[in-house]
């Protein structure tokens, strides 16, 4: 047996050899060098053959050692850590180190890590009248995209990207003052007074601080729900190459600060087919409204009216193990905030649907996003800020992709390929003899 495909071209009838390329094991993806694919030509001046694979559906545009997922059978792991290990023994912290340095961190490395996040997390003052120029009503993902572009002005060091200690400072600043910023743009919309970080709390304990401080003297967030949101934060950190890992990847490859390849990666995740899709969710709960209103809202889906929103997952094929860690911690935040009718109507609209053929044959489950809009909700999150709630723990995974494309030898600035299909050379009609 030999590593390698052989092709056939059979316009000319040349066979071509092309080496095959495995990763850790042979079942964790194997795959050929595309460019290989130039030396078939029929020609001498032919271009060569292209892969052509519109949204990258079976393209590996890189070899990654961060998370690795099997969609068939519902598995993801961080750094070769399975989720559901991390999810119940880790903290967030713990898991930003782990996906940006390999390695899980030695109690000194983790004293140390998480003094620089919680140390780094105060932004400049001028951020704050930046905040006050966004309208009343400005979407926070809006803000927090554009506020964390503006850093970049702020420290005209990180454009030195390839020095490691640089690199690793704006890491820390972009861990740390993500939720700052988050937290900023909510009181912006709320019109509340802007609240400082307290570096005494954990760092989801400080950002239910920021958030939802209002006259007490002593806010103190609650611990189930800090840890709640702890866990949530743990299951967002990383999913390989998907839409903002992929533009994080792709501007950061023309070698910009990472504060602006962030604010694109965060672009990405803002639309409702990826981050945007549990502020969906839950005004699709609202506006089913009622259990008994489910099964015609699912017949709506299957005739194609609109999608489930929180089901479906391009790489998962079964239950995203991320939507079955929340499910199991809603009631725990239920308990501490109140009953939430939306469950009720999400865990029927749950039921329905994996019993339905429809979503069956096409392997669709409830993805992370299901869940998470109703825990966000039941502890005081507006829809508004769900998919900014889905950038900060994102951050560290977008960092650990972004640092491994600039180590990759085999990377270069990203430009993919084309096939034209619009009109041949044709010569220019000045405006008068246009018919
Ligand atoms: N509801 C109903 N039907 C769906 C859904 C859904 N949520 N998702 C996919 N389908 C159907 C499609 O209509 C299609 O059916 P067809 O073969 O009859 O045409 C089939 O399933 C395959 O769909 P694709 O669009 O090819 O699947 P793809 O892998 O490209 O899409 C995506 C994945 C974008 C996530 C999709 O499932 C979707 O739109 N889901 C709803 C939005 C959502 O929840 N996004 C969050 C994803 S998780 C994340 O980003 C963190």
């Amino acid at each position: 047996m030999s590593d390698t495909l052989t092709i056939i071209d059979n316009r000319t009838g040349k066979r071509y050899e092309v080496p095959i390329e495995y990763g850790t094991y042979p079942t964790y993806g194997a795959a050929i060098p595309t460019s290989d694919l130039r030396k078939i030509k029929v020609s001498d001046d032919d271009f060569g053959l292209l892969g052509y694979d519109p949204a990258f559906n079976n393209t590996a545009s890189c070899k990654s050692a961060i998370t690795h997922i099997d969609g068939e059978r519902g598995i993801l792991r961080y750094r070769g850590y399975p989720i559901e290990d991390l999810a119940a023994n880790s903290s967030f912290l713990e898991v930003a180190y782990l996906i940006v340095h390999g390695e899980l961190p030695t109690a000194d490395a983790l004293e140390t890590w998480s003094w620089d996040i919680l140390h780094h997390s105060i932004v400049h003052e001028n951020i704050k009248k930046f905040m006050d120029g966004f309208r009343y009503d400005a979407h926070p993902m809006g803000i927090l995209i554009s506020t964390v572009a503006a850093l970049s002005t702020f420290y005209p060091e990180s454009k030195n990207i390839h020095d490691e200690a640089v690199r690793h400072e704006q890491m820390h600043r972009l861990i740390a003052k993500m939720p700052t910023i988050a937290a900023l743009a909510y009181r912006h919309s709320e019109g509340y007074p802007y609240t400082y970080p307290d570096n005494d709390l954990s760092y989801c304990g400080n950002f239910l601080r920021m958030m939802f401080k209002m006259t007490e003297r002593n806010y103190k967030p609650d611990p189930i729900l800090e840890k709640v949101l702890d866990v949530v934060f743990i299951l967002h950190v990383d999913h390989e190459q998907n839409c903002s890992a992929n533009a994080m990847r792709s501007v950061g490859s023309s070698f910009p600060d990472p504060y602006v390849s962030i604010a694109a990666a965060a672009a990405g995740l803002y639309g409702p087919l990826h981050g945007g899709a549990n502020e969906q969710v839950l005004r699709m709960l609202h506006e089913i409204g009622h259990i008994d209103h489910v099964p015609a809202y699912i017949k709506k889906v299957k005739n194609g009216d609109f999608r489930l929103m929180g089901f479906g997952h391009r790489v998962y094929k079964n239950y995203d193990p991320r939507a079955r860690i929340l499910k199991e911690m809603t009631p725990q935040v239920l308990d501490v905030t109140g009953k939430s009718p939306l469950l009720e109507i999400a865990v029927e609209l749950e039921r329905i649907a994996l019993e339905d053929e429809y979503f069956i044959d096409r392997n669709l489950y409830p993805n992370v996003d299901f869940y998470s809009g109703i825990i966000y909700q039941a502890m005081g999150f507006p829809a508004d800020m769900f998919s900014v709630l889905f950038a900060i723990p994102r951050t560290p995974g977008w960092l650990a992709q972004w640092a491994e494309m600039l180590e990759d030898p085999d990377q270069k600035i990203a430009r993919p390929r084309q096939v034209y299909i619009g009109e041949d050379e044709r010569a220019y009609v000045p405006v008068d003899k246009r018919g």
